[in-house]
């Protein structure tokens, strides 16, 4: 089974994920990046803006395709409670019709509320959403792989003890 990471991370949590993921499965790591690089506080306060309105940005699309895997995991951070808006353009973009889709949403908030929304939006774009994790910014590098490792050991994907 080939097993794609896609996502997008602004301070690095999200790409630490994503690697602790990668690292543990045979999984291609594919980073989704804005055009213009996002600096400081202003950016901050456009990215609110943005993702509470919905926008849409300028991406670097990854050369790979959602389509080009039998699973995929998505990986975000949370805006304003809303989808990043590199992420939403990405999804758009992109064809997720059936796509066995596990989500993982990093985020400062320690609940589960947000993952209702990303999760609803992934399926309105048919994919298959086989399971999801939200990841707080104060877990350690350690609690992060435990938490994780917990969660996906379950789906029934290629780990690497098993090549
Ligand atoms: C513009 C902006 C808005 C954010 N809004 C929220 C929010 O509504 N709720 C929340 O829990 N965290 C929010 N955060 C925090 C991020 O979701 C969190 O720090 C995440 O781990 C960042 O991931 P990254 O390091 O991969 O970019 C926001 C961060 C930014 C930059």
């Amino acid at each position: 089974m080939k097993v794609g990471v896609f996502f997008y991370s602004w301070t690095g949590h999200t790409k630490e994920v994503a690697g602790i993921i990668a690292d543990h499965y045979i999984a291609e790591l594919n980073e989704i990046k804005e055009k213009v690089d996002r600096k400081g506080r202003l950016d901050f306060f456009r990215g609110i803006f943005q993702a509470f309105f919905g926008s849409n940005v300028d991406i670097i699309m990854p050369s790979n395709k959602p389509e080009d895997y039998d699973m995929v995991f998505l990986g975000t951070p949370v805006w304003a409670g809303r989808q990043v808006p590199a992420i939403k353009t990405f999804v758009e973009k992109t064809n997720w019709a059936d796509k066995p889709t596990f989500i993982f949403l990093c985020q400062s908030a320690n609940s589960q509320k947000y993952m209702n929304t990303v999760s609803l939006f992934m399926e309105g774009h048919q994919a298959n959403v086989i399971g999801s994790l939200y990841i707080n910014d104060k877990c350690s590098k350690e609690e992060i792989k435990e938490r994780v490792l917990e969660k996906i050991s379950k789906l029934k994907i290629n780990k690497k003890e098993e090549e």
